[in-house]
């Protein structure tokens, strides 16, 4: 085996060097070490990959089985590649307004309004501003252990109601078809979980999908969401991504909060290739 696993400094990320999918992809010893370390490390960036669409495809399932994408429009589509979503900048809203969508742009986890979440989001950089464009991760498990005593006991029983199109998400989602909405499950989930893998428990919440928790009023949990961000994104547990060319990027939806920051010149198209794992 001769790609590298590198810690990045703090509690979140790792680089994964030299990793060949053709080589390495077959090798059972290889992908264990990879999911250890993304279980372990929350998010994980391949560096320098030269990877088509089949071998990023080949590389999401490592690390689990396909999931769709629970909202297609044909300008999310990649021929031929059903479970690849395209991002774009350029993205509008295009059943509603059709103004731009702020897509990824604010704190959270993907598809959290679904029973069972896709655990993995893998990402591939296709084009890219130049500057800015980074993501953020936060660690959940880490954040969830560096609780104090007190506010541990107030949050450990509870259960959150995610639903796609919360009232309260700090940004528009994408308008759906009235087809859609009938069928957009909505689902609760303890605000702390045990890793599937791990067992250790990590936070759960989601702030453009939580409406409020069982046993309070919207107000009093988006208040208790508010202070759970604040904690959260404190640079201690949090991992910033600047982009380059050859990226791919693993994360763990269970145990992390994520954001990107479209922060670059409009002019420049930012495109992305992104695929989920169960
Ligand atoms: C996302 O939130 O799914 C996209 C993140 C990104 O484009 O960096």
């Amino acid at each position: 085996m001769s790609f590298e696993i590198r810690p990045l400094p703090g509690v979140t990320g790792a680089e994964v060097i030299g990793f060949d999918i053709g080589r390495d992809g077959a090798d059972q010893a290889a992908r264990q070490r990879l999911r250890d370390a993304w279980t372990d490390r929350v998010v994980l960036a391949f560096r320098d990959m030269e990877i088509d669409e089949a071998g990023f495809m080949r590389l999401a399932g490592l690390f689990g089985e396909n999931v769709p994408q629970p909202v297609q429009r044909p300008e999310y589509r990649v021929e031929g590649f059903p479970f690849i979503r395209l991002l774009s900048s350029r993205h509008r809203d295009s059943l509603g307004d059709n103004k731009p969508l702020n897509v990824g742009g604010t704190w959270h986890t993907d598809h959290s309004h679904l029973p069972d979440p896709p655990r993995g989001t893998v990402l591939r950089a296709i084009r890219l501003p130049g500057e800015g464009g980074d993501t953020s991760f936060t660690n959940q498990r880490a954040a969830y252990e560096a609780l104090d005593e007190e506010t541990r006991r107030e949050v450990d029983p509870l259960v959150g109601l995610h639903i796609y199109n919360s009232r309260y998400a700090p940004r528009r989602m994408a308008t759906m078809t009235p087809a859609e909405e009938r069928e957009a499950p909505s689902a609760r989930h303890p605000l702390v979980r045990p890793h599937p893998v791990s067992g250790r428990k990590a936070l759960y919440f989601n702030p453009i999908r939580i409406e409020r928790f069982d046993g309070m009023d919207a107000a009093a949990s988006q208040a208790l969401m508010d202070r759970l961000v604040a904690h959260c994104e404190q640079d201690r547990f949090v991992y910033r991504h600047r982009w380059r060319a050859g990226d791919v990027l693993i994360w763990d939806n269970a145990q992390a909060l994520h954001m990107v920051r479209h922060d670059y010149d409009p002019a420049r198209e930012r495109v992305m290739h992104r695929t989920l794992v169960g």
